[in-house]
């Protein structure tokens, strides 16, 4: 099966600026992918090429097999790009911001109005369509930002830091957003500085420095490569049994510290999916009342602070 996104060998320089070097990753349907970098790293060239915005020096990409440099306009329909900034036209209520979008993806008639009443709907911007453009919060702004992007129902969303600037509520009502998309089938490419945000929906990531991959893949492979621990969560019946529990997981080498708070049990762990699941049959086995079982959301940073060098340019 071809990938949604490929990235193939591209690059790009300015001047003297190798901006993007020889970069290579792909991402699936449904996979929101987190795209992680120091500033200059070349995230926003890298994700402008794919959204047909720039042209490389070298390689190329294809979004579900079509190259962004053979047939740009075919890409175009498959592609939801969102820039790192957002300035809506002025004079233009919600309503008639997305109609005019909608109206440029080709969309006509009932179509048109239908698509636009239930993107707003999803976005949360049902409520606000006469709402001048220009005057909404950064929150709604940037839901309306999205509503632009899924108009025309792109396969893959390439969001530029689409969450800088929010405050919390807004962020995780903009994550939820994205987490649904995905659900969806949707492929999202997602570029971010607030790393533990990013870890706690991506299931993949690449890591960028200085235009050049540092590692990318799904979260825990990424994690054992780099030997970084993954912290599991565990919940047992009795009290009795996390403390059981805690001396047995501490005699293990690939287990580090074990925390113990009530019946739940915290454990740093390094080792591949085959070793977790020997910890996890070990446990049961010995008959501890296991009702939970699970990895802890990523911890991105810590990722991106072990493989990066904070080489800025
Ligand atoms: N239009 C441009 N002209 C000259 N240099 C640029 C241009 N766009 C980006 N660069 C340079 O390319 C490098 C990568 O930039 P960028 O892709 O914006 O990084 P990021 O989004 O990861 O912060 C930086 O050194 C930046 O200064
Ligand atoms: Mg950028």
């Amino acid at each position: 099966m071809t990938a949604l996104l490929q990235v193939k060998n591209l690059s790009r320089r300015y001047g003297k600026v190798r901006a993007v070097s020889d970069l290579c990753f792909e991402m699936g349907c449904g996979q929101i992918t987190g795209f992680v970098g120091p500033n200059g790293a070349g995230k926003t060239t890298t994700m402008r090429i794919a959204a047909t915005l720039d042209v490389p020096d070298g390689g190329d990409v294809l979004v579900d097999g079509t190259s962004v440099l053979v047939e740009p306009r075919l890409a175009r329909m498959r592609i939801g790009y969102m820039s790192d900034q957002f300035h809506p036209y002025p004079n233009l209520d919600v309503m008639q911001f997305l109609d005019f979008f909608a109206r440029a993806y080709g969309l006509r008639s009932r179509r048109r109005i239908e698509t636009v009443h239930s993107v707003a709907n999803f976005c949360g911007l049902g409520s606000f369509l006469d709402r001048p453009a220009t005057g909404l919060s950064k929150g709604m702004g940037q839901r309306l930002h999205l509503a632009k992007t899924l108009l025309h129902d792109p396969a893959l969303l390439i969001l530029d830091e689409p969450a800088s600037g929010l405050d919390p509520r807004a962020r995780i009502e903009f994550r939820d957003l994205l987490k649904r998309l995905a659900a969806a089938g949707k492929g999202i490419l997602i570029s971010s500085h607030i790393l533990p945000e990013l870890g706690e929906m991506c299931d993949s990531v690449v890591v960028i420095e200085k235009g050049e991959r540092v590692v990318a893949g799904a979260i825990g492979d990424v994690q054992r490569e780099a030997q970084l621990e993954q912290t599991i969560v565990a919940k047992v019946t009795r009290e009795a049994d996390a403390e059981a529990m805690q001396r047995h997981l501490a005699e293990l080498p690939m287990v580090g510290d074990v925390a113990v708070d009530g019946v739940q049990l915290r454990f740093a762990f390094v080792g591949d999916d085959d070793d977790l699941a020997g910890v996890l049959a070990g446990c049961v086995a010995a008959g501890y009342g296991l009702v939970e079982f699970s990895r802890d959301a990523a911890d991105l940073e810590d990722i991106f602070l072990k493989t990066t060098k904070g080489r800025l340019q």
